[in-house]
C-alpha cells in the first residue's frame, strides 16, 4: 500500500514538472489576458521563453508589454493590439 502511494506521488510530481498549466489567465482592470501556454509551447521551443530548466516566469505589466509577451509578438507577427490580448 505504501509503495503504491509513493508511486502515485512520484507520477503526480513528474506530471506537474513536465506539464505546466495549459492556459494561464492574468486578470487585470484592462481586461483578462489568456495565455495559451500549451499552444505557444507547441509552436516554438520552450527555450524561446525559458532559460535552462523551465520554471515559473513572473509576468507583470512591464514584462507583458515588453519582451515576455508583446516584444516577441512584434518580432514574430503575433497579436499586438490591446484587445487582442485583453478581453472584457
Ligand atoms: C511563449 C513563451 C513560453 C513558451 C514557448 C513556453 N513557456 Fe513555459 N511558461 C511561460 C510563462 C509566461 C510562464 C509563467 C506562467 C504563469 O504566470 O504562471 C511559464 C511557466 C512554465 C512552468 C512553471 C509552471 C508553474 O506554474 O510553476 C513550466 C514548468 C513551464 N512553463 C514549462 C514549459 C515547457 C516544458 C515548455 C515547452 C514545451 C514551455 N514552458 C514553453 C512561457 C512560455
Ligand atoms: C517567443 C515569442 C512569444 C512570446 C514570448 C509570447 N508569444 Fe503569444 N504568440 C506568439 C506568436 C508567434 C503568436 C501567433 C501564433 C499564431 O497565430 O499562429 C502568438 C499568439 C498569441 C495570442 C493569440 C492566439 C492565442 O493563443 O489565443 C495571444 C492571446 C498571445 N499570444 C498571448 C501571449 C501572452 C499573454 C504572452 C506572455 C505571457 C505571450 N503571448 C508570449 C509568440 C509569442
Ligand atoms: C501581448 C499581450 C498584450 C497586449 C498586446 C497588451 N497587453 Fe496589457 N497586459 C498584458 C498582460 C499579460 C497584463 C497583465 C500583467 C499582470 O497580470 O500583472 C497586462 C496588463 C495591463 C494593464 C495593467 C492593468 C492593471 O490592473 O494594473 C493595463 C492598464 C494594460 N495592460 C493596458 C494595455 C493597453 C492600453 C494595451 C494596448 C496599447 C495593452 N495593454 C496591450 C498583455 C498585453
Amino acid at each position: 500500500m505504501k509503495k503504491l502511494i509513493i508511486v502515485i506521488m512520484l507520477v503526480a510530481f513528474a506530471f506537474t514538472v513536465a506539464y505546466a498549466a495549459d492556459t494561464v489567465t492574468y486578470e487585470n482592470k484592462k481586461g483578462t489576458v489568456t495565455f495559451d501556454h500549451k499552444t505557444h509551447g507547441e509552436k516554438m521551443d520552450c527555450a524561446a521563453c525559458h532559460e535552462g530548466e523551465p520554471a515559473k516566469i513572473e509576468i507583470d505589466k512591464e514584462a507583458a508589454h515588453g519582451d515576455s509577451c508583446k516584444g516577441c509578438h512584434k518580432k514574430e507577427s503575433g497579436p499586438t493590439k490591446c484587445n487582442d490580448c485583453h478581453k472584457k
